[in-house]
C-alpha cells in the first residue's frame, strides 16, 4: 500500500501541473487529481506523472473520494481549477469527503467575495478554507510564484513552511509569501495586483504605439530602459516581444489587435468604485481593453473618421520620463485601493507587506516595487514621499509634453492621460466640486456646505415650497 500523501493537488491544468512539480521538487509527497471527461480529459493526472520526472512518485487519481483517502490527515488540498462555476462544482463535491481539521486552498483567481462566503461555509463544518492568489504564470508556478493568502491564520501557519519553500524569494532573500487577513483578503490583494498589472501593460502598449508612430522606430529602446530604474518584468518581456523580427517586419504586428480579459481588472475597477477610491488608471486600462475588443467597429470608424494629423517626432528621453512618472501614479492608486479595502474589511496587513510579496515571482515585480517596500514601511501614501516629489519635479513637464504630443498626433494614450488627470486633480486645493454641489442643490435640493459661516445648507436658486 502507498504511503499517504502530504498534499493533494486538484486540477492538472497549466498552473496545477506547474505547482505540483514545484511542490514535488521540494520533496512533498503528492496525490494528484484531474476529473475524468470521456474523450476530453482521460488519465490526465497519470499522464503528468509520466511526463514529468519529479512527479514520478506522485499518486494519480480521477476518482475524487480515492484521491481524498490517499491524503494523510489533517488533509491539505490545493484546488487549481478556473474560478466561477468550475470551482463551485468541485467544492460542492469535495465537502462530502473532507473531515473537520482539513485545509482547502483555492489557488485560482476567485472573486474575493466568493472566497469570503466559501470560507464561512467550510468553517461551519470545521474545515479551513484559504483563498490564495498565485501570480507568475506557468514559469512562476514552477520556479517560484508570489503567493497571496487569506483565511484563518492558524491554518495558514500550518502550511507556511511548505508555501514559503515553493514561493519565490526576492533578491534580498525574502519570501514572496504573504498572509493578508481573513476570508477573501488574499484574493483581494491578488485582484489589485492584476489591476496594477492591467495599467502597467497598457502603459507599455501606449509607449509601443509612440515608438511605432516614428518613421524609423527604435525597438532597442525598451531594452535600454530595462537597464535603468524603469526595470520591470513586464518591460523586459515587452522588450523581448518587440525583438522578434520577420521578413515582413515585427512579429507583434502580425497579432490581431483584439484584446481579451478574464475579469480581475473589472473586479478591481468595480471594487475601487465601491470603495470610493479613484483607480483611474486601472479603469482606463480596462476600458482600453474593451475598446480594443471592438475591432470590427474600430475598422469601420477608421474609414469614416480619418485622422487629420501629421507625423511629429517625440523625444525618447521625454517619453521615458513620462512613463516613469505614470508608473508611480499607478502604484499609488493601487496601494490606495488596498488601503481603502483594509479599512472596509478590517484587514490589518501593512501595505509594505503587499509590496514585498510583489517583489519577485509575480507579473508586476520591478525595481520600483523593491523601492516601494522600503518607502511604504514609513509612509503609506506614495504621493507624499520624498521619492515621489523628486520624480514629480523632474518628470512632470515630460508627462505634459508626451500628452500634448499625443493630442497633436491624435494617438490614444488613455492610461497615461488618466495618470496626468489624476495628478492634476489631486494636487488641486480648490476644485470645481463647488459647482457640482450647486448644481445638485439647484435641481434636487440635495443641500451643500458653505466655506463661510452663513446660515442654511441651500443656495438661493429658487423659491422652495
Ligand atoms: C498573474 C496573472 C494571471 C492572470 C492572467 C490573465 O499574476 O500570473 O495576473 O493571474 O490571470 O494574466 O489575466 P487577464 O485575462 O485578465 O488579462
Amino acid at each position: 500500500m502507498n504511503e499517504k500523501a502530504a498534499w493533494g493537488v486538484l486540477g492538472m491544468g497549466v498552473m496545477g501541473t506547474s505547482l505540483s512539480r514545484n511542490l514535488a521538487r521540494k520533496g512533498i509527497r503528492l496525490a494528484l487529481y484531474n476529473r475524468f471527461l470521456q474523450g476530453e480529459e482521460e488519465g490526465v493526472a497519470a499522464q503528468r506523472c509520466i511526463a514529468y520526472p519529479e512527479l514520478a512518485a506522485a499518486q494519480p487519481f480521477e476518482d475524487l473520494e480515492a484521491f481524498i483517502q490517499a491524503l494523510e490527515t489533517p488533509r491539505k488540498v490545493l484546488v487549481m481549477v478556473p474560478s466561477g462555476s468550475a470551482i463551485e462544482l468541485v467544492l460542492e463535491q469535495l465537502i462530502k469527503f473532507l473531515s473537520p481539521g482539513d485545509i482547502l486552498i483555492d489557488g485560482g483567481n476567485s472573486h474575493f467575495e466568493a472566497t469570503e462566503k466559501r470560507a464561512q461555509l467550510f468553517e461551519n463544518v470545521g474545515i479551513s478554507f484559504l483563498g490564495m492568489g498565485v501570480s507568475g504564470g506557468e514559469e512562476g508556478a514552477l520556479n517560484g510564484p508570489a503567493l497571496m493568502v487569506g483565511g484563518e491564520r492558524k491554518a495558514f501557519e500550518s502550511l507556511s513552511k511548505v508555501l514559503s519553500q515553493i514561493a519565490a524569494d526576492n533578491p534580498q532573500g525574502v519570501s514572496c509569501l504573504g498572509h493578508f487577513g481573513t476570508g477573501g483578503a488574499g484574493h483581494y490583494v491578488k485582484m489589485v495586483h492584476n489591476g496594477i498589472e492591467y495599467a502597467e501593460m497598457q502603459l507599455l502598449a501606449e509607449v509601443y504605439e509612440c515608438i511605432n508612430s516614428h518613421i524609423q522606430p527604435n525597438w532597442s529602446l525598451l531594452n535600454q530602459w530595462q537597464h535603468t530604474k524603469s526595470q520591470s518584468y513586464l518591460l523586459g518581456i515587452t522588450a523581448t516581444i518587440v525583438s522578434f523580427q520577420e521578413k515582413k517586419g515585427l512579429l507583434v504586428h502580425q497579432i490581431l489587435d483584439k484584446t481579451q480579459h478574464k475579469g480581475t481588472g473589472s473586479w478591481s475597477s468595480i471594487s475601487a468604485v465601491a470603495q470610493g477610491s479613484p483607480a483611474t488608471m486601472i479603469q482606463a486600462a480596462l476600458n482600453a481593453r474593451y475598446t480594443a475588443a471592438q475591432k470590427e467597429y474600430r475598422v469601420k470608424m477608421a474609414g469614416e473618421l480619418p485622422v487629420q494629423t501629421v507625423s511629429i517626432p517625440l523625444d525618447e528621453a521625454v517619453l521615458k520620463k513620462a512613463y516613469d512618472l505614470a508608473r508611480w501614479i499607478n502604484h499609488h492608486q493601487g496601494f490606495e485601493l488596498l488601503k481603502a479595502a483594509k479599512s472596509t474589511y478590517a484587514w490589518s496587513f501593512a501595505l509594505s507587506e503587499a509590496a514585498k510579496t510583489w517583489t519577485a515571482g509575480c507579473i508586476i515585480q520591478s525595481r520600483l516595487m523593491q523601492e516601494l517596500t522600503l518607502i511604504l514601511d514609513s509612509q503609506e501614501s506614495l504621493l507624499e514621499t520624498v521619492a515621489f516629489k523628486k520624480i514629480y519635479a523632474e518628470n512632470i513637464s515630460s508627462l505634459e509634453a508626451v500628452l500634448s504630443w499625443s493630442l497633436k498626433a491624435q494617438l490614444p494614450m488613455p492610461v497615461m492621460s488618466a495618470a496626468a488627470q489624476y495628478l492634476f486633480s489631486i494636487r488641486q486645493a480648490n476644485s470645481s466640486g463647488n459647482l457640482i454641489q450647486a448644481q445638485r442643490d439647484y435641481f434636487g435640493g440635495h443641500g451643500l456646505e458653505w466655506k463661510d459661516s452663513r446660515e442654511g445648507n441651500h443656495g438661493p436658486w429658487k423659491q422652495r415650497s
